[in-house]
């Protein structure tokens, strides 16, 4: 028997950049996402006699990461044979999004179901968690909030219950030859910089502010609370004591500006920044192409991918 299960990426508005327990994944911040239609992950588990193993897009993998997330799996929901995991990235990597979200999300209520048990989502988002902290907000459709707790019980992620709303998100791709700094080291360093006191208690406030803007449908507040939340995380890795470091390239920077430029025209765009140099912009589905053609007028060559708000995970 094999199971099949699809979970789709999700973009923070509130970031996760700390945890307070690297190995439970607890976070120093709860935080706010938007999943995303266009961006996902179809994972089919099947059970082996040999050991776990990873088929990623038609390639056979590294399966470290893989085989001890199953091992926390084995763990928590009881033992079970080795699996080959096949997974299908439908997050093109030129939009330099992170997969891992959607594809713990995804192997979580795969392998759930393929041992028969029946879990809430809430109980799900505890178990994608230990595979990567985003992933426990990936589980839900459109706006996602994870609460920070203290410990495994009481750090998971819900539904927003939001209202509708017409909301875009415009993905700009960066070329960078830049080493990436992974997550974990990026907010190991991250919490060395001396401004990392006052950026939680600014996260606080903005996750309250956040949740109005959401449930008042208020686009324009939702982008601009985005925007400060993400500059100030990426001010913490250039003020780090130890490393510091910036995701940042002179295309990001460029990008930053021209979203500056149209928002003084009158257009509602606003930045937010991951682990990596691309630019994700807040807007609205009618604002969009605006957007895009305004980046493309400036940087030609730029890589441009438009997402809208996307659904929670499904089950074949
Ligand atoms: O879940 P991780 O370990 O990939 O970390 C995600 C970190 C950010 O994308 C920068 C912020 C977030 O909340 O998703």
């Amino acid at each position: 028997m094999s199971t099949t299960a699809t979970a789709h990426t999700n973009i923070a508005l509130i970031k996760y950049w700390g945890k307070k327990d690297p190995i439970l994944n607890l976070p120093t911040t709860s935080s706010i996402s938007l999943t995303l239609e266009q961006f996902y992950t179809q994972t089919t588990v099947t059970p082996n006699t040999h050991s776990d193993q990873l088929i990623l897009n038609n390639l056979s993998v590294d399966t470290t990461r893989t085989h001890h997330f199953l091992n926390i799996l084995r763990e928590q929901l009881g033992h079970f044979s080795p699996l080959t995991v096949t997974s299908t990235n439908h997050v093109p990597t030129s939009a330099g999004l992170a997969s891992s979200a959607s594809a713990f999300a995804a192997l979580t209520g795969a392998v759930t179901r393929e041992l028969g048990l029946i879990r809430s989502n809430e109980s799900l988002s505890r178990l994608a968690r230990r595979g990567s902290g985003s992933a426990s907000r990936s589980l839900y459709g459109h706006f996602a909030v994870w609460h920070e707790g203290v410990d495994d019980i009481s750090s998971f992620a819900e539904s927003l219950h939001a209202p509708d709303m017409p909301i875009a998100l415009v993905v700009a791709e960066v070329s960078s030859d830049v080493k990436k700094v992974s997550s974990s080291e990026g907010m190991r360093r991250a919490m060395t910089s001396p401004n990392y006191g006052d950026w939680l208690n600014q996260s606080k406030n903005q996750f309250v502010d956040m949740q109005a803007a959401v449930m008042a449908k208020d686009i324009e507040k939702i982008g601009s609370i985005a925007e400060d939340n993400a500059l100030s995380m990426h001010a913490l890795n250039l003020t780090a004591r130890q490393q510091a470091f910036t995701y940042f390239t002179s295309e990001t920077q460029q990008i930053l500006n021209i979203i500056q430029d149209i928002r003084h025209q009158g257009l509602l765009a606003f930045a937010t920044i991951d682990a990596g140099p691309n630019v994700k912009i807040i807007t609205t589905l009618t604002t969009a192409p605006h957007v895009v053609a305004a980046l493309h007028d400036k940087l030609p060559q730029l890589h441009i991918e438009t997402a809208t708000s996307g659904s929670g995970i499904t089950y074949d």
